[in-house]
This record gives C-alpha cells, sequence and structure tokens, in this order.
C-alpha cells in the first residue's frame, strides 16, 4: 500500500493523549476529531478511525460522511457503544484493544476481595474515629469463585483468584471440555444452578443482546447470603432495582461494582450509601501508563494494516465482542 493514509482520531484533539501517535505524522494524515461535528468533516477521504469514546449511537449519526472508511481501531475492550447495525452489515472491520486490561482488573478483583474478606473500610473508618476495635476476618483460601464470562479478562481473573487458594469455576456462552485453565467451562444454562455454591459471583461478559439483563432478581436469589457480586462488565449485564432489592433484602451480602446502567452513578442511586455495596467509576482496567500501552497496540495494527497482514484483535460484529 503507497498511499498515504488519512487517520481519523476520535475523542481527541492532539496527539499527546496516546503515546506514539506522533510517530505516523510524517507517514499518514492524522485527523482530529474532538466532537462529533468535527467527525463529520474529518471522515470523508479517511481509511482509518482510532476510536475512543462515543457515547452509544454518535458514529450512526454521522456514518453518511464515512466514503472510504476500511477499518475502526477501538482503544475499549467492550464495542457496545461503538456497533450499530449499518456498521456491523458494512465491510468496515472493527478491533478492539482486548488484553490490556486483563492484569490490571485481575489485581482490581483481588483488592476488591481482600477489600471484603479483611474488612478494610472498617480499619479505615476506625483508624479514622482513633477506635481500637479488634476484630477476626475472613480467610478467602478454601472459598469458592464463579467467573462469568471466560474471555481474556475473566481468564486472568482466574489465574489470579487461583494463585490466592480460591476454587474458580467458570461460564462461557456455551459449554466445553479440556479448557487448558478452567477445564470444564460450563454454559450460560448452568449459571442459576452454580450460583448457590460462589462465595464471590464476577461477571465480565460484554454487553450484547444476550447478555442483557443477565442478572436479575433470580440470580440475586440463587446466591449465598454471605456471597460478594462483582461486575466489572457493563451496568446493563445487571437489573439494578433487582439488584438493590435483593441487597436490601439480605439475598446477597454485598456488590462491588465499577460499571452502571447510567453512568456517572446519579448521586440519587442508593448504591452509593446502601451497605455492602462498593462503587467504583469504570476504572477497574486503567492503570498507570495504559495510554502508551494502548498506542503501542494501535501502531502495531497499524503497520499490519499498511502490510495487509491479519490485524489483531478483529471483533466479530454480527457476535458484539
Ligand atoms: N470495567 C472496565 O473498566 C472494563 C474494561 C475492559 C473491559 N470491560 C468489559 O469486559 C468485557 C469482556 O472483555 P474481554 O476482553 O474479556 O472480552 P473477550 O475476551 O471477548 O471475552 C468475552 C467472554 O464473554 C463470553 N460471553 C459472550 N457472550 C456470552 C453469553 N451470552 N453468556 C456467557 N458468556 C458470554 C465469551 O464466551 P465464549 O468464550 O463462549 O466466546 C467470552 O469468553 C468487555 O466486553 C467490556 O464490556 C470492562
Amino acid at each position: 500500500m503507497s498511499e498515504r493514509s488519512v487517520v481519523v482520531v476520535q475523542g481527541r484533539s492532539d496527539p499527546e493523549g496516546l503515546p506514539g501517535l506522533e510517530t505516523l505524522a510524517g507517514e499518514v494524515e492524522l485527523r482530529y476529531a474532538p466532537d462529533l461535528d468535527r467527525l463529520r468533516e474529518a471522515l470523508p477521504g479517511a481509511d482509518v478511525v482510532l476510536g475512543s469514546n462515543f457515547r452509544s449511537g454518535r458514529l450512526r449519526e454521522v456514518w453518511s460522511a464515512a466514503d472510504r472508511l476500511r477499518w475502526i481501531h477501538w482503544t475499549g475492550a467492550g464495542v457496545d457503544a461503538l456497533l450499530f447495525p449499518e456498521l456491523i452489515e458494512s465491510e468496515v472491520v472493527v478491533t478492539n484493544s482486548r488484553g490490556i486490561y486483563d492484569g490490571a482488573m485481575a489485581e482490581y478483583v483481588l483488592g476488591l476481595v481482600l477489600d471484603y474478606a479483611k474488612d478494610l473500610g472498617r480499619t479505615h473508618a476506625l483508624q479514622q474515629a482513633r477506635v481500637w476495635q479488634h476484630r477476626l476476618t475472613e480467610r478467602i483460601a478454601g472459598t469458592r469463585a464463579l467467573v462469568v464470562g471466560t474471555g481474556s479478562i475473566g481468564r486472568e481473573i482466574a489465574r489470579m483468584l487461583r494463585a490466592v487458594g480460591i476454587e474458580v469455576t467458570g461460564v462461557g456462552r456455551r459449554r466445553r471440555e479440556n479448557d487448558p485453565l478452567l477445564g470444564t467451562v460450563h454454559g450460560r444454562e448452568a449459571l442459576d444452578r452454580l450460583l448457590p455454591e460462589a462465595d464471590w459471583v464476577v461477571l465480565v461478559t460484554p454487553r450484547t443482546p444476550q447478555t442483557e439483563g443477565m442478572f436479575g432478581a433470580a440470580q440475586f436469589e440463587a446466591m449465598k447470603p454471605t456471597a460478594r457480586f462483582i461486575n466489572l462488565g457493563r451496568g446493563a449485564l445487571v437489573d439494578e432495582e433487582a439488584l438493590i432489592a435483593a441487597l436490601r433484602a439480605g439475598a446477597l451480602a454485598g456488590a462491588a461494582l465499577d460499571v452502571f446502567g447510567t453512568e456517572p452513578l446519579p448521586p440519587a442511586s442508593p448504591l452509593w450509601t446502601l451497605p455492602g455495596v462498593i462503587v467504583s467509576p469504570h476504572m477497574s482496567g486503567d492503570f498507570f501508563g495504559y495510554p502508551r500501552v494502548l498506542g503501542e497496540l494501535f501502531l502495531d495494527n497499524f503497520r499490519r494494516y499498511r502490510a495487509g497482514e491479519p490485524l489483531r484483535n478483529v471483533v466479530d460484529k454480527a457476535a458484539g465482542y
């Protein structure tokens, strides 16, 4: 490919946000499109979009301006906010940043498990109040975790939890045997049967039409009253009202939520103050230095694109992840 590519950098106004991008400057025409109007102007003649933060459905509004687009690279792992029917049906290839967030998210889950088990929140609160109060705390070794979504992130979470002596069972779309990490991966239909056995339920599937609302009243009622639920996938995977009701009724002991139906979580949400709930602002995957890693992945994929080689992390647009 000898022609000069035109790359639209969506959601950013300069190269600083994604280290390494500036190295392409001589080789490609970079167009920065921090908002939708600039994106509409930038799309005609563009071959590539490097996208990072469309609100759902926004690219669709300017899609008719994409007259030469061949590839969209997404800096997130979940592409639910990006995909729409015209893009799915088109020949435009979508790649994502799968793999970059795995280690940070596994560490985050371990941190949450330890926070609950070792009652660290209470220790901080008692220290603030200068209260010396000896307590017993839970052991995590020998407890059981159910990881729902056994993809790149779910597998790293499984490895991390196993390393500290937690028994891990995995649920994917369909049952499969002989998984090198998990042995049996259970199918979605086994979820309700496996929930009553888990002390930790970690949800990390993509948001697709099949996973929306996969945790509702029935799933929370099936959990142990001592169990904690951790959602790092997407807010739409969970019926939040049902979760709030289940927490109030004591159907489960706690929920650590990094993602929500509405983000930022509205100040009026009961989740902010319900006992046993840990709220974090969609940050479990983000670590110091991660934009550099995102930049490296894009540059590697861009070289492949220019060389006509297969791209890394091609998304199955029809499946939604
Ligand atoms: N909170 C954050 O900051 C953050 C950061 C990054 C990602 N995420 C979320 O995490 C998600 C997963 O990322 P990933 O990199 O692990 O994705 P991935 O490698 O593509 O894996 C997705 C997994 O989900 C499973 N799955 C898909 N549909 C399912 C269904 N209907 N029932 C049960 N399992 C289903 C897949 O099953 P199969 O193995 O059968 O295909 C696969 O194992 C992303 O899509 C995103 O929503 C959140």
